[in-house]
């Protein structure tokens, strides 16, 4: 997969634009990156509160041959991924939690937010697969009963460095699942917006 990266500075949501974004005919495979986020959204319209630079915030835009009953595989295959790459990593056990959770000991680590345009067959027509990543938040700017990977492995880490990781990872799971032929990633990133 062909990943095209547009970062920004700030915005009411990425998946706001990514959404957007898909409705005017983005390419799958672009990708909507934030330092900060005015209306970061989570389900059931909760919010999804990261320090500006702590966290990395992003939504992918995907147009798989799927049915609508099918889009919450999308979800879990970002959450798989984003384990992986915590493994990997920062050698980070995490667990998932259902739908759309990521939890280290049992705290969140990250969310996935997953939005989907249907035809009228309930046909997908895109999706957007949107993820927050607790990456170097500190313990008095987490809220609720969270984590993140600096309190975990008390390493300071640039969120966008650990991006590309959580994208090769996401694009062979993704591959798989829509059953298309493995092919190597690729990024191409703007400056910042
Ligand atoms: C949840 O916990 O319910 C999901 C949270 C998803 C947050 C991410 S941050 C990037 C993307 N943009 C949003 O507004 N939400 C998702």
């Amino acid at each position: 997969m062909r990943f095209r990266i547009l970062h920004y500075d700030t915005l009411d949501s990425t998946n706001n634009l990514a959404l957007q974004l898909a409705r005017q005919g983005a390419q799958e495979g672009t990708v909507i990156v934030a330092q900060y986020q005015t209306q970061g959204r989570g389900r059931f319209k909760r919010r999804w509160m990261s320090p500006r630079g702590k966290g990395l915030l992003f939504s992918v835009i995907l147009r798989p041959n799927l049915k609508a009953s099918q889009v919450s595989l999308l979800t879990h295959v970002a959450g798989e991924a984003v384990a992986q790459v915590l493994k990997e990593r920062f050698r980070l056990l995490s667990t998932l939690k259902k739908p759309n959770d990521v939890l280290v000991r049992g705290k969140k680590i990250a969310g996935i937010l997953t939005e989907a345009s249907t035809g009228g067959d309930r046909q997908v027509e895109f999706v957007v697969v949107g993820i927050g990543l607790n990456v170097s938040t500190g313990r008095k700017d987490m809220v609720r009963k969270g984590t993140s990977v600096y309190l975990e492995v008390e390493e300071k880490v640039d969120p966008r460095s650990i991006l590309e990781a959580i994208l090769a990872t996401f694009a062979e799971k993704y591959g798989s699942l829509v059953k298309r032929r493995p092919e190597k990633p690729e990024f191409v990133e703007s400056s910042l917006r």
